[in-house]
């Protein structure tokens, strides 16, 4: 589909819309599934063919109903009445935009938005997500493939200070911080403190700790918020803008 004019008519949808999310948000404390929405429509990107991404393809049947998005659909549903109320933005740049916004309502860094993308109705096929069972070799491949580093994997990694883990969608239990409505440091505090918290820990959590590269940024985060807020949303654009070149 072609990219959308982003003129002032459309820059005033998104100041609203932004205004709707905050709202919609922190009345419904759906900042976690709104992030992982965000992530899991951006996160299939293949910087090799230069397919999937941020592009507003999770809201078709074919893809939310892949193994790795489920629960997503409440999500989707829950943007459809501020799509509604802003017609002209993409559903590519609302759904980035809404996890710009669960970062920013929950405490977390500014995350900075350029609107402009374009809405795709060609799928990726199932298994570009990351499988959680997996580890650190794993994790580095399906990051590369989306064009991310070392430091993106870890940082990003961090979205995992809010929300929790549903039994009936991943198979997995449990929240991995205290204040899973709360964007700070903690993941990677409790991450450091080992398993007896009582806390989630997936396999690909733990390979954070375990391959030294990856380490090496858990601990700098542990012991610096401000250094993993400045990273974090650095990570987050670029995961935001896979497969979008901003004008
Ligand atoms: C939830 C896996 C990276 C944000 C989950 C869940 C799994 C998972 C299994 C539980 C889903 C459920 O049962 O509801 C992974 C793996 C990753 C990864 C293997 C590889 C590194 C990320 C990234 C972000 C993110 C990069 C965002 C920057 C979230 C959030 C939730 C979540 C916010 C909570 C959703 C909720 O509470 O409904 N993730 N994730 N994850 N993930 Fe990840």
């Amino acid at each position: 589909m072609a990219a959308p004019v982003v003129d002032a008519d459309y820059l005033r949808q998104v100041d609203r819309a932004r205004r709707h999310l905050r709202a919609l948000i922190s009345s419904k404390g759906c900042a976690p599934i709104m992030l992982r929405l965000a992530w899991h429509d951006a996160g299939t990107y293949d910087v090799n063919t230069k397919t999937g991404g941020a592009n507003g393809s999770i809201r078709y049947e074919e893809e939310y109903t892949h193994g790795s998005n489920a629960g997503l659909k409440i999500a989707i549903d829950l943007l459809e009445p501020i799509k509604a109320k802003n017609p002209k933005i993409t559903y590519a740049d609302l759904y980035q935009l809404a996890g710009v916004v669960a970062v920013e309502v929950t405490g977390g860094p500014t995350v900075e938005f350029i609107p402009g993308r374009r809405d795709s109705s060609v799928c990726p096929r199932e298994g570009r997500l990351p499988d959680a069972k997996k580890g650190a070799l794993h994790l580095r491949d399906i990051f590369y493939r989306m064009g991310l580093s070392d430091k993106d994997i870890v940082a990003l990694s961090g979205g995992h200070t809010l929300g929790r883990a549903h039994p009936e969608r991943s198979g997995f239990e449990g929240a991995w911080t205290q204040e899973p409505l709360k964007f700070d440091n903690s993941y990677f505090l409790e991450l450091l403190k080992g398993e007896f918290e009582g806390l989630l820990k997936l396999p690909t959590d733990k390979a954070l700790l375990e391959d030294p590269a990856f380490r090496r940024y858990v601990e700098l985060y542990a012991r610096d918020e401000d250094a993993f807020f400045k990273d974090y949303a650095e990570s987050h654009k670029k995961l935001s803008e896979l497969g979008f070149t901003p004008r």
